[in-house]
């Protein structure tokens, strides 16, 4: 199979990882007989010191004509405090990219190698930890009109509105639906009914969605509990789908447990044929603390590119290689970033990663 990738490695650790999982994917790509073709274009500050613009048009179309996007980080603080906040690389460059793709897919996985990692106590954890959070990208609250602050002190006013539709609500249900069938087959569906319209409607339709999926075990949880939940058994979850905000706040909850921001991929998806381009990207950012040091964990870049070769391209074999793989260099211990307590480089775990292969 011919791969068509838009790579865009950004600022900071951005370049080594990305350049990390890059290696990764043409050594699976030669085992399984695929060809890469990736198209690298510059994003981020490394493209604003090139073509002044953090999201250059030739970057876009770059990203169009492919058919995935695998995205490193962008932003540096002290530049970024330069610019006002909406044309920082950030903003300008994730949202355009990332604009019609509404189901943000974090995979949250303890290798069990490294449960000293995680902060909660073993006890809590011994039944592992292995969660898809399903978070609505393109709706709530976030993009809810009318917004805004109006009148003067002291007696302005601030709004934000709160909206779904139908087609919204149950487009997002259905991937968590048809991912927890392809998982253990248990979905928890997030939400406030008890207090919020929106969610009395998104549980209508979780609830009718359920019965066309005798097979999947559904849950519906308030969210207030589902934050503690995750913290008192987080062993219980399988697949979580949520709304915009809840989901924001609930992934970086759910993150801290893989034991290292280094280690969560991370994937965006629109509706299948539409021109939305797959964005895949690890959580973390472009962390220049230790940029340009070969210091960097690549396992959740790598692990992005797992998603997508599973989610673009339908290859669940290759994506279980490179799993397997990376999890055996983790589950082992001895080569491990400094996130995780160890003292190997960006580049000997990737090698790890390889040779496992
Ligand atoms: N999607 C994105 O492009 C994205 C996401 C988050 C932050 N950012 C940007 O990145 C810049 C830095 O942000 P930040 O410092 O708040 O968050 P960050 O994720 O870059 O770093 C937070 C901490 O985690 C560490 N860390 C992160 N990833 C790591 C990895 N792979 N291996 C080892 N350690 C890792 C860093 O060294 C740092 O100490 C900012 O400009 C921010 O706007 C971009």
């Amino acid at each position: 199979m011919d791969l068509r990738i838009a790579v865009l490695p950004g600022d900071g650790i951005g370049v080594e990882v990305v350049d990390a999982s890059m290696r990764v994917l043409d050594v699976v790509a030669r085992k399984f007989g695929h060809k890469v073709h990736a198209e690298f274009a510059d994003v981020g500050w490394a493209a604003i010191d090139k073509h002044g613009t953090a999201l250059p048009a030739s970057t876009r179309e770059i990203c169009q004509r492919n058919s995935a996007i695998l995205f490193g980080a962008v932003g540096l603080p002290d530049r970024d405090q330069t610019l006002p906040q909406k044309e920082r690389p950030e903003r300008v460059a994730l949202l355009e990219l990332r604009k019609g793709l509404f189901a943000n897919l974090r995979h949250v996985l303890l290798p069990p190698g490294l449960a000293s990692r995680c902060p909660l106590k073993m006890e809590l954890i011994k039944g592992g930890i292995d969660i898809m959070i399903i978070r609505e990208l393109t709706g709530g609250l976030y993009y809810g009109q009318p917004q805004g602050i109006s009148g003067a002190s002291p007696d302005r006013k601030a709004i934000d509105t709160l909206a779904y539709s139908e087609q919204e609500i149950s487009r997002i249900l259905k991937v968590g639906f048809e991912t927890a069938r392809k998982r253990r087959k248990r979905l928890t569906s997030v939400d406030k009914a008890n207090i919020l319209a929106t969610s009395q409607l998104w549980r209508e339709l979780a609830t009718a969605m359920g019965k066309q999926y005798p097979d999947v075990r559904l849950e519906h949880m308030y969210v207030d509990n589902a934050s503690m939940q995750l913290l008192r058994r987080p062993s219980d979850f399988d697949v979580i789908v949520t709304e915009n905000t809840f989901g924001d706040i609930l992934s970086d909850e759910a993150s801290m447990l893989a034991g290292s921001i280094g280690l969560v991929p991370s994937a965006s998806l629109g509706e299948p044929g539409a021109p939305s381009v797959p964005f895949y990207e690890p959580i973390h950012g472009s962390a220049p603390d230790i940029a340009g040091q070969n210091k960097a964990n690549p396992v959740a870049t790598i692990l992005s590119v797992a998603m997508m070769l599973n989610y673009t391209f339908g290859l669940s074999k290759e994506a279980a290689a490179i799993e397997k793989a990376t999890f055996g260099v983790l589950n082992a211990g001895n080569i491990l970033t400094g996130d995780l307590g160890g003292k190997a480089t960006c580049s000997e775990v990737t090698d790890a990663v390889i040779a496992g292969l």
